[in-house]
């Protein structure tokens, strides 16, 4: 058996801090409120939170005992308790997949049969190293790639506010300034290339250093700075006259405004908000000691991550209402409706409002950033026995040549002709940019059946059993509440009495057994057009 990590996070609250951190990112403030602001306000809060609460919680406290149990990053977790050989599951679940392969040889694009044969292969032979290599390595990888480049226009429009290039009276006018970045215009690469650079270079100093003295030392500064910023940005929302109508949307719901969507929408934000169902948070979990409760750090962390996405989304929708702008604006909402919102504020200080908010969205970013490259350094340094240094400035480097394809191709295809004709002659659709593509990937694909494969091992392959003792360590009782429903969480009648009904930990159980499961399929069904 392979060894542990053996890097260890200094103390409690700096897991919990880089924990929030990774959690807190563009998902809260830059993609929350825009979701929010498309999706009819309040209505679809309510149900992100339901969300949050039925599938990201249970599955964020199956990471951090899988995480800890093992000591593991996922390229190795599953493999701890299935001795590195294929399951009987994942052999049939192969062999499945290889005849699905096989009888789309001459289906008119190629690619699908390529991925099915590739992968049934692949389970075939190594089973459940597989799932966690795609979770904890190709996944990660999709995502900082077009994460990065959202990274660099935030410090870009850093630079511009505090330049007084963002005076800008409204959204017409702003897009003047966003839609050249958005289409990386050839007069505006050189700025784009070098922030993208910047916020890549400075999440691998971060990481360069390490768990304790590096991720933990930087989320103790960096988080408290980003919580100071939202409060104050907070405050500057709701004193403005005209705020109330801006918290009403936001706040108080008409369930009328809600469409079948936007209850998917909702699940697969809860997701990439938490940063669960990649093996991130597991890996941030194999550093955790024994004696911390993992079940409150779930719950302070989700707590957090939560309180970030509502204060964010009161500074933006309290300005956004008050200059009497439009909330249902997209992704540019952000970066074309916030920044002439915080310009119409009296006193002339609009310049200030947008740097603050745009260091804080960076910060938020960055601590995000961090969490995507260590596992891959992790994962780098024990596959390949490189050092922790080696690993950091190579796949930083490897990182930033690959997202600069999506900074190029943001918008549309137009600056990658070639490689857009490649992957429609292999795949039928290659989505309208580079950058669109590989979220949807990550978002619709990755994410969706990554959750799915961490609960159906936690649940039944581990076992929710064998995981309650995990997450039970560092707990005070040691004895749990098991109850009628002890069947199905698949807890033990003798090790775990009977007590009361309902249970936090039958909750747990059901939910990583049944219900996400069952829900993420059918969201997973949806995204692909099934149903
Ligand atoms: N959670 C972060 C956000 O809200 C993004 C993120 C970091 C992430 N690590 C992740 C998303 C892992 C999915 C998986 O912006």
């Amino acid at each position: 058996m392979e060894q542990n990590n053996n890097e260890k996070w200094g103390s409690r609250w700096g897991f919990l801090l880089a924990t929030a951190g990774s959690a807190i990112g563009l998902g809260n403030i830059w993609k929350f409120p825009y979701i929010t602001g498309v999706n009819g306000g309040a209505a679809f809060v309510c149900v992100y939170i339901l969300a949050i609460l039925i599938v990201g919680m249970p599955l964020m406290i199956a990471e951090l005992s899988l995480g800890r149990a093992t000591g593991c990053h996922p390229a190795w977790a599953f493999d701890r308790f299935t001795g590195g050989k294929s399951t009987l599951a994942m052999t049939v679940f192969g062999i499945l997949m290889i005849l699905c392969g096989i009888s789309l040889v001459f289906y008119k694009y190629p690619g699908y049969a390529v991925v099915l044969l590739v992968l049934g292969v692949a389970l075939m032979l190594k089973g459940w190293k597989t799932i966690g290599v795609i979770t904890g390595v190709i996944a990660p990888f999709v995502i900082i790639c077009y994460y990065g480049v959202i990274g660099g226009w935030t410090i870009l429009y850093v630079v511009k506010s505090f330049a007084g290039e963002l005076s800008f009276a409204n959204p017409e006018q702003a897009s003047t300034v966003f839609l050249p970045i958005l289409k990386a215009a050839p007069e505006v690469r050189f700025g784009l290339f070098a922030s993208h650079f910047l916020f890549i270079f400075l999440a691998a100093v971060v990481v360069f250093f390490g768990i304790k003295n590096g991720i933990e030392k930087s989320s103790k500064v960096l988080m408290p700075m980003l919580f100071i910023l939202l409060i104050a940005l907070v405050l500057r929302g709701l004193t403005l006259p005209g705020a109330s109508k801006g918290l009403k949307f936001f706040l108080s719901p008409d369930f009328g405004a809600l469409r079948a969507e936007s209850v998917l929408i909702a699940m697969g934000q809860a997701f990439f908000t938490l940063s669960i169902a990649m093996g991130i948070t597991m890996t941030y979990g194999s550093y955790l000691s024994r004696d911390v409760n993992i079940v409150r750090s779930g719950l302070l962390i989700i707590g957090l991550d939560t309180m970030a996405a509502v204060l964010a989304g009161i500074a933006v929708f309290t300005s956004v209402f008050a200059m009497g702008l439009n909330p249902a604006q997209g992704p540019g909402l952000v970066y074309m409706v916030v920044p002439s919102a915080f310009n119409k504020v009296p006193g002339n200080l609009g310049w200030l409002w947008n740097g603050l908010f745009f260091i804080m969205l960076t910060i938020a970013a960055l601590t995000s950033l961090i969490s995507l490259l260590e596992p891959l350094v992790n994962y780098a340094v024990r596959q390949f026995k490189m050092s922790r240094h080696l690993a950091v400035v190579l796949i930083s480097l490897i990182v930033y040549g690959f997202g600069l394809l999506s900074a190029v191709s943001c918008a549309d295809w137009k600056t990658l002709p070639g490689l857009e004709k490649v992957i429609k002659k292999f795949f039928g659709s290659a989505n309208v940019s580079f950058f669109e593509l590989s979220d949807n990937i990550a978002s619709n694909w990755m994410l969706p059946l990554g959750g799915l494969a961490i609960a159906l091992f936690v649940g039944w392959y581990w076992g929710t059993a064998r995981a309650m003792k995990e997450i039970r360590r560092g707990t005070k009782s040691g004895r749990l509440d098991a109850n009628m429903l002890v069947l199905l969480s698949g807890f033990n009648r003798k090790e775990f009495p009977q007590k009361s009904l309902f249970s936090p930990a039958v909750f747990w159980a059901l939910s990583i057994r049944w219900i996400t499961p069952i829900l993420v399929v059918f969201a997973f069904l949806y995204c692909i057009g099934v149903i």
